[in-house]
């Protein structure tokens, strides 16, 4: 959805005289995305450029690559990111576990606000978290964003934030994309509203509050993330949470998956009705992101509301399971479980999971899942992934779908 919003001070009109106070020039900067063609904002700084850097940029040895593993049989995946150890923050708390060429999702499980005086930028990534659990601030420089448990946040690249955390731990499932995310467009009018029919609303997504800005000298700390996971730092002399205002379409916001509002069909329905954002053009490049919030099932008196098995050739799909009543794979997963179902094997539902599923016709489920499934760009799993693998995942389906012990 494409919502201009203006918040503080800003001129009315773009690339114009504006003082932050009487003789103090406010300084444009255009923070943008596609090149100069994509949602963009404006925003003016009080007195100072951001480039205005006070010490030599260096490299830490803070790493977020994934880490590539040897060539491996092809096999479906399934990863407990609850079995992470909590540690960091935001940022170093981060541990790479799938990737591609464009789409990269890590887990965060961390229990330290980032320090006052450092912030992160990525430049690799426009980010969209869930949250599974724990609740914080992110505070960037358009202002400060409240999150909790079952939250999206989507943060654009570039954006400069640190997150302060409000519970004793936060646990994080964090999709970058090299390419722009937004609501699925198929919910979307040509004005760029959603739709009576889309399972979204724009009353329901929240925005930054701004807050007024941070005239301050000192030493501010940028680590910002480049080249696929390397981190420099980046020194600035002043505050950067500067802004007199800004204005546009590009800004963190959050929406929470309590108000993805399902679509329900009288028999088994495909992912993509549930979808809720996407990055790129979906389904010819990037990814769709659906949510699997319950909902009420079939109620064709003959409804298998159990998915079927499928294969679907030019996708990845990655699930992530925030809690364990997704009937096709109950028993198999817990809170937190990723699964990666790469496009070149069928997956289908567990055991007896379509004869069980008969009894849920007609009723409200309450599984919470995010599915993320990529076009034409397998995804890997990295090194680092290993140590939270389910071994025995890729045998899991060797149980009879009838009923019968001993398949
Ligand atoms: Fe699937």
């Amino acid at each position: 959805m494409s919502v201009v919003l203006t918040r503080g001070r800003v001129p009315r009109t773009p690339h114009t005289e504006f003082y932050s106070e009487p003789g103090v020039l406010a300084l444009e900067e255009i923070h943008g995305s596609a090149g100069f063609s994509g949602a963009w904002s404006r925003k003016y700084h009080y007195r100072k450029y951001p480039t205005q850097q006070v010490q030599p940029p260096h490299k830490l040895t803070l790493d977020l690559r994934p880490q590539p593993l040897p060539p491996m049989p092809l096999q479906p995946w399934h990863l407990r990111t609850g079995r992470l150890k909590a540690h960091g923050d935001a940022v170093s708390g981060r541990v790479p576990l799938l990737y591609g060429t464009e789409t990269f999702l890590s887990a965060a499980r961390f229990e330290k606000s980032c320090p006052a005086d450092r912030f992160f930028r990525n430049g690799d990534g426009h980010e969209l978290w869930f949250v599974q659990e724990g609740r914080g601030l992110l505070a960037s420089e358009y202002g400060v964003l409240p999150f909790r448990k079952g939250h999206y946040v989507a943060i654009p690249k570039g954006t400069t934030y640190r997150v302060e955390l409000e519970s004793e731990e936060a646990w994080l499932l964090i999709v970058e994309s090299r390419r722009p995310i937004s609501f699925a467009p198929q919910y979307l009018n040509a004005s760029g509203q959603a739709t009576l029919m889309a399972p979204v609303v724009e009353t329901e997504v929240s925005t930054p509050e701004f807050r007024p800005p941070r005239d301050e000298e000192g030493l501010f700390r940028v680590w910002t993330k480049h080249g696929g996971g390397f981190v420099t730092e980046l020194f600035l002399g002043h505050h950067p949470f500067d802004l007199t205002g800004w204005e546009g379409a590009l800004y963190p916001y959050a929406f929470h998956s309590d108000d993805h509002h399902p679509l329900a069909r009288e028999i088994h329905t495909a992912p993509p009705v549930r979808q809720t954002f996407q990055s790129g053009i979906a389904p010819h490049n990037g990814f769709a992101l659906c949510t699997f919030k319950g909902q009420i099932e079939g109620w064709h008196p003959r409804d298998v509301p159990a998915p079927y098995a499928h294969l679907n050739a030019d996708s990845d799909e990655a699930m992530f399971f925030s809690n364990t009543s997704y009937g096709a794979r109950k028993g198999l997963v817990e809170p937190g479980s990723l699964t990666l179902h790469p496009g070149s094997l069928p997956h289908s539902p567990h055991g007896l999971a379509a004869k069980r599923s008969f009894a849920e016709r007609g009723k409200l489920s309450d599984y919470l899942a995010v599915m993320l499934d990529t076009f034409y760009e397998p995804l890997s799993v990295s090194r680092q992934a290993l140590a939270v693998a389910d071994k025995d995942y890729p045998l899991s389906w060797n149980r009879d779908a009838q009923g019968i012990s001993g398949a």
